[in-house]
């Protein structure tokens, strides 16, 4: 586990409390992005809070472990979660634990004054016996901390590289940039950054993995729309759609844009967005504003065309479906702890109908892209497989180097499935 940078400023037990009190939140049913919008806070706290809220979260099924090894009877779960946070701080900083047993204990007295004693008692005996504990959380759980069912449906689909799909959810993301060709190559861009004492490497046609990650604001060009965040896997989206300039182009599930700017910055062509959810509308604008482009962006549910459609045929259709995001685990750690199994059947009924439904928009030998960011073939391989079975008239196109569609996440990218589908 990587340590956490805490600045001088920040305190390390008001961070420990507000990360504690975040992942009692997601293990409450709530998305951490939510959990941790926190205004009051200042930057280096909040950054300290967010850095062991996601590290928590990554490492949960190891924690949850440990801590079952040394409560004897059941805590409650916002004192249960703020040890979990004090653990992950202890393996990610050994060289600090006096501290972090300090700040932990002070963090507790504010939760529950009675508890100091028993927190003190938990970190030290986790110190005093870390190798033993560790030995013996030896279940599926604690050793990937993924679900069961999820470690289970991995193994399934991905027999030879099962357990690479899941060390690289619990990897710390990288940042990737796509750079805007309608302004400047890849290679202009790696120059201006080496200029601003940067480095990246060229890992796609636009795509640039940044050295170490940064805030966006320290990224030259960055408001003048030279580039955008976007991992690499995703970037594969707009280069497959295949977009000629003058087309009719839909990208049905466009919020927030990233996607939507990718296909305006490689073809000039009529875009329409659509998004069903009106809080994420606004940010198609932005981003697409920031680019400088411009689109018929419309709040709407895709499969209800009666809503939105004026009839005529679009060239390409973009569907970058609602999934699991199982493929994004490492950005969003969270998602491992919130989705339901169940989840996976609804999802892929969803996004059957979707597809049945802009089918019918799609033009003769029009193009047809569908998108998850899953690594389970249910809503995938399998999604496809039934639309096919449905319909005699299209055609799924093969994808070079993506053999069956599927990218499997690792290191570099997230996890992404791509068919291409032409209207015959
Ligand atoms: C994977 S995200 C899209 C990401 C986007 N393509 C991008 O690259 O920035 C899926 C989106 O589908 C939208 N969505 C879900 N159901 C929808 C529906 N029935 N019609 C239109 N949009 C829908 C969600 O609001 C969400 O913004």
């Amino acid at each position: 586990m990587p340590p956490i940078a805490l600045s001088r400023s920040a305190n390390l037990e008001l961070a420990l409390y507000a990360a504690g009190d975040a992942v009692a939140q997601v293990r409450a049913g709530r998305n951490l992005s939510d959990a941790l919008a926190r205004p009051e806070a200042g930057a280096s706290l909040r950054s300290a809070v967010q850095d062991l809220a996601y590290g928590t979260l990554r490492n949960l099924g190891l924690l949850d472990a440990l801590l079952s090894e040394l409560l004897r009877k059941p805590v409650k779960p916002a004192l249960h979660a703020l040890l979990l946070t004090a653990l992950y701080q202890l393996r990610a900083r050994p060289r600090t634990s006096h501290t972090t047993v300090d700040q932990a204990v002070r963090a507790v007295a504010r939760l529950e004054p009675a508890a100091k004693g028993l927190a003190n008692a938990v970190l030290r005996n986790y110190l005093r016996e870390a190798d033993a504990l560790v030995a013996r959380c030896d279940s599926d759980i604690a050793h990937y901390s993924y679900p069961q069912w999820w470690i289970d449906r991995v193994r399934a689909a991905w027999p030879q590289h099962w357990e690479s799909v899941l060390n690289a959810g619990n990897l710390r993301p990288p940042m990737t940039l796509r750079v805007n060709r309608r302004r400047l190559t890849a290679e202009q861009y790696l120059a201006k950054l080496g200029e601003s004492g940067l480095a990246g490497e060229l890992i796609g046609p636009q795509a640039i993995l940044l050295e170490r990650p940064l805030p966006i604001e320290s990224l030259p060009g960055f408001g003048a729309g030279e580039v955008s965040v976007q991992d690499a896997g995703a970037q594969l989206a707009a280069q497959l759609l295949d977009v000629r300039p003058g087309m009719r182009v839909l990208d049905a599930c466009a919020a927030p844009g990233g996607k939507a700017g990718h296909v305006l910055e490689l073809a000039d062509c009529a875009l329409t967005a659509l998004d069903s959810d009106p809080a994420r509308v606004p940010r198609i604008n932005d981003n697409l504003a920031r680019l400088g482009f411009s689109a018929r962006v419309v709040c709407a549910d895709c499969s209800v065309p009666a809503m939105w459609w004026d009839g005529a045929p679009f060239q390409r259709i973009l569907l970058d479906a609602p999934c699991t995001a199982s493929g994004v685990v490492k950005r969003h750690p969270d998602i491992k702890w919130l989705r339901r199994e169940s989840d996976i059947a609804r999802l892929a009924a969803t996004q059957g109908r979707m597809l049945d439904a802009l089918w019918q928009q799609l033009a003769a030998g029009g193009k047809l892209l569908y998108a998850t960011c899953s690594v389970f073939p249910q809503e995938n391989a399998q999604t496809i497989e039934s639309f096919l079975a449905r319909n005699d008239r299209a055609r799924r196109l093969p994808l070079a180097g993506l053999e069956g569609g599927q990218l499997l996440p690792d290191a570099r990218h997230d996890g992404f499935f791509y068919a291409l589908l032409e209207r015959q």
